[in-house]
């Protein structure tokens, strides 16, 4: 948890960040993560869920350093993949092949192999995007001599209200089997070697800040399994429902994750279904607010009438602003007194969109800022533009222990592009 000491410092998991720094002895720019608040997320959605049976597969993607898997193994998640990389990753951590989802919109031939290969029967569920990815991936499991369990996605046709970007349920998204293709799935299903369906699943997009398209999209859902069901006779053992739950980047109001989970599962048990697993797939959720990223204050300038503030990161060690306009609250390290002045505070890349937006900050500036709520598709969605080093990243335990990941080293990246070639 971020928060303030009372001398005005700022903290991450009651520690002073400044003091945490000092003793990682690593360079700006730098995560700092409380790995213990994250856990403690991951306890309080999965409390929310009451009787209803369910799986909390954490979405690798939105942060997948080994620290925060395994404390959220630790609190009884699974996973949700969408790359091999992620598979392998979550398996090498102790993820439990049965609880774990494997997503994409295109998967590859290894991807679909590994999926059905891994423990004894596979993974929880392949989720199935598309009709031909069924008759390849019943291929794949013929060729491997192996059942494999599916689940298909459907594209409810829900829009979610959250950036065009990161909206997925809608029927001009990309993902997923449009309702009236159902049908046809299920026949190529039924006449596949292979292929145990298990399930249904949705997956609306990222950012929700309120239940509402979440629950229009779960009941879409609900309708459809209870049609195949009656239809075939058949029992499906999964419900998943996906991610998405936001959190609060500094708005205002935003539905806790526990609500999510407890309409969920209030709707479930109204249609008689608390006994079947709800899958859910929420990755920000349980990291976002638990990270921060701190950067050091280079100097600033004044241009076209702005006050620009020049630190030490940019739009490769956090994406989200020059990706999606998204804004993170932007504070000093420091303890400060009065209320400052706004300052535009921008990073070193050669691109106008290396711009993290405005923030009220003391003046004169800091010697340091902390970027909140970057524990989630922060680090996962760094790169090394610019030649740049990935950053470094701390992880702080619930005793205040750190684990210190070094940033990247610019002389690999000098030498692997000058071999390229
Ligand atoms: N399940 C599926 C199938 C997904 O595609 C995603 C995220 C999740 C679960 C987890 O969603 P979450 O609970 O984290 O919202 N880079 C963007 C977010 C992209 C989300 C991609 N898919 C950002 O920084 O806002």
């Amino acid at each position: 948890m971020f928060g303030r000491a009372q001398g005005g410092e700022a903290t991450i998991a009651g520690r002073p960040i400044a003091a945490i720094l000092r003793e990682a002895a690593v360079e700006t720019p730098a995560y700092v993560y409380d790995v213990g608040a994250m856990q403690d997320e991951a306890h309080e959605l999965k409390h929310a869920f009451g009787a209803q049976a369910h799986l909390v597969a954490y979405a690798v993607k939105a942060n997948s350093a080994g620290a925060v898997m395994r404390a959220l193994l630790d609190a009884g998640c699974g996973a949700e993949v969408g790359s091999l990389a992620e598979l392998e990753l979550a398996l090498e951590v102790g993820v439990p092949p049965e609880a774990i989802i494997v997503n994409g919109v295109a998967k590859t031939d290894a991807e679909l192999d590994a999926a059905v290969a891994s423990g004894g029967v596979g993974v929880c569920a392949v989720q199935i995007d598309h009709l031909a990815e069924i008759l390849r991936l019943d291929a794949r499991a013929v060729a491997l001599d192996r059942p494999a369990r599916v689940s298909l996605r459907i594209n409810p046709n829900v829009r979610a209200d959250t950036h065009a970007g990161i909206a997925t349920g809608h029927d001009e998204a990309k993902f997923g089997i449009a309702l009236e293709e159902i049908g046809e799935a299920v026949e190529l299903l039924r006449q596949s070697r292979q292929l145990l369906l298990v399930g249904l699943g949705i997956h609306i997009g990222s950012q929700l800040t309120r239940t509402n398209e979440y629950l229009e999209a779960a009941r879409v859902l609900v309708d459809a399994a209870t049609s195949y069901e009656a239809a075939s006779g058949d029992r499906l053992e999964l419900f998943n429902l996906g991610g998405g739950f936001g959190v609060d980047y500094g708005e205002g109001s935003c539905a806790p994750p526990a609500e999510f989970a407890r309409d969920a599962a209030r709707l479930f048990k109204e249609r008689g279904l608390s006994t079947r697993l709800m899958v859910v797939e929420p990755g920000r959720a349980l990291v976002a607010s638990h990270g921060v990223l701190v950067a050091s204050v280079l100097g600033h300038k004044t241009a076209g009438g702005r006050r620009y503030l020049l630190i030490d990161a940019g739009m490769n060690d956090l994406l989200r602003p020059a990706l999606y306009g998204a804004h993170h609250r932007i504070e000093a390290l420091e303890a400060s007194s009065g209320a400052g002045q706004r300052w535009n505070v921008v990073g070193p890349v050669c691109e106008s969109s290396c711009d993290f937006g405005t923030s009220m900050l003391p003046d004169p500036p800091p010697s340091h800022v902390v970027i909140r709520d970057a524990g989630a598709y922060g680090y996962s969605m760094a790169s090394h533009y610019n030649g740049r080093p990935l950053p470094a990243e701390i992880f702080v335990a619930r005793d205040g222990t750190i684990r210190v990941s070094r940033a990247s080293d610019s002389a690999r990246w000098l030498a692997e592009r000058l071999a390229a070639g």
